[in-house]
């Protein structure tokens, strides 16, 4: 079977043979591949910064955006048949005990750092023909979003920080007042820190919450990612032509920032303009090498100290941010289907796979098609 994978200790990326799975456990189900997504993660492990082989293994076959439809299905599975559109989770639990998160299905919370990723960490991934998985670690898809589901598991890191950010800040009463037609943020302004992937399904996500969003993005508007935002109700600002004190002034209080460019910088220079009883979400991983650059320190933990502010930073995502983002993917489509659409700026066959992971990126998601 052919697998995309990277050898680490020969600095090896490319397609593979690689054994077929069977299924093993009655819990089990087998899907055949239809797409995977790649993303800056994987961009990274191909430049052998980050990721790892499983154990006993040179090498570690890559993916962690997945689609697949189901082909077998063990004795003992009930929510899952043969036929079914599916979507695997990432995060593994570790083995520990005393690890309560991993022990209640919360690995994105693990303690002990010795969790495992599909694709991403000693465990491999889902740029391969079949895979097998647990029933409990996939999430059955509509058959209506079989064209864009494999944006689900880049939409679920917005969808974890909203479930994030409700519970952090109704310690402040952070409740909009209920009004007919109007989602639940419909009194926050949240501002989106880029314009790729991860930040437009963040800017649908919170735009379908209610909240007033904006995305702030380097490039000069206009452009196509600014086009795409803009045709689905957003306002694009370019952090070129706008400085982050023009942008607080234009805007007025800054209730979230939701982080998606994995550069400090941007999201620094934004950090000193978020509002009273602010939170700042940082979801992007910066790459090596790592950068030094200043930042207003004591501005900041004044502001934050003045102003209630809360920084969070999160990955991963579990089940919740995962059903969510099927949920959300579903009315994105209702409302917006050609931008959704858009978003898929290619879909590529597996011989492609180095130059797409190694090459210059380009587009906003690029996707592996499998059949
Ligand atoms: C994946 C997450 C993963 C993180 C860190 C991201 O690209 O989407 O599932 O936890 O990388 O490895």
């Amino acid at each position: 079977m052919k697998a995309v994978a990277v050898n680490p200790e020969k600095r090896e990326v490319g397609v593979i043979d690689h054994p077929a799975p069977e299924i093993s456990l009655s819990t089990e189900i087998k899907f055949r591949t239809l797409e995977v997504g790649i993303c800056g993660t994987d961009r990274e492990i191909c430049r052998f910064d980050y990721g790892n082989p499983p154990n006993g293994f040179n090498h570690l076959v890559l993916g962690h955006e997945g689609l697949g439809v189901v082909t077998e299905v063990g004795a003992e599975v009930h929510s899952v048949k043969p036929g079914d559109l599916v979507v695997p989770t990432v995060r593994r639990p570790c083995h520990h005990d005393h690890c309560i998160p991993c022990r209640n299905d919360r690995s994105d919370f693990c303690t002990t750092g010795h969790f495992v990723e599909r694709g991403i960490k000693e465990y491999h991934g889902f740029m391969t023909e079949y895979m097998v998985e647990q029933e409990r670690y996939v999430c059955v898809v509509p058959p209506a979003l079989r064209d864009v589901a494999v944006l689900m598991e880049p939409l679920t890191v917005a969808e974890k920080a909203l479930i994030q950010i409700w519970h952090i800040q109704k310690r402040l009463h952070w409740e909009c007042p209920v009004a007919a037609g109007l989602a639940p943020g419909h009194c926050h302004k949240a501002v989106i820190v880029g314009a790729g992937p991860i930040g437009i399904l963040g800017a649908m996500a919170f735009k379908v919450a209610g909240f007033d969003t904006y995305v702030y993005s380097r490039s000069k508007a206009p452009n196509p990612k600014s086009e795409l935002v803009e045709s689905f109700g957003v306002k694009y600002i370019s952090s070129e032509q706008v400085s982050p004190e023009e942008l607080a002034k234009r805007l007025g209080n800054i209730d979230v920032v939701y982080e998606a460019v994995g550069g400090a910088k941007i999201a620094f220079d934004v950090l000193p303009v978020l509002g009273l009883n602010g939170i700042f979400v940082f979801t992007g991983i910066p790459g090596f090498p790592l950068p030094h650059i200043t930042i207003d320190g004591e501005f900041i933990m004044r502001n934050m100290v003045l102003k209630n502010q809360v920084v969070l930073g999160t990955v991963n995502a579990g089940r919740d941010a995962f059903d969510n983002a099927i949920h959300d993917l579903g009315i994105f489509m209702q409302r917006w289907p050609n931008a959704v659409r858009a978003l898929i700026t290619g879909r590529h066959r597996l011989e492609s796979a180095r130059e797409l992971l190694l090459g210059k990126a380009n587009g906003i998601k690029n996707v592996l098609a499998f059949s």
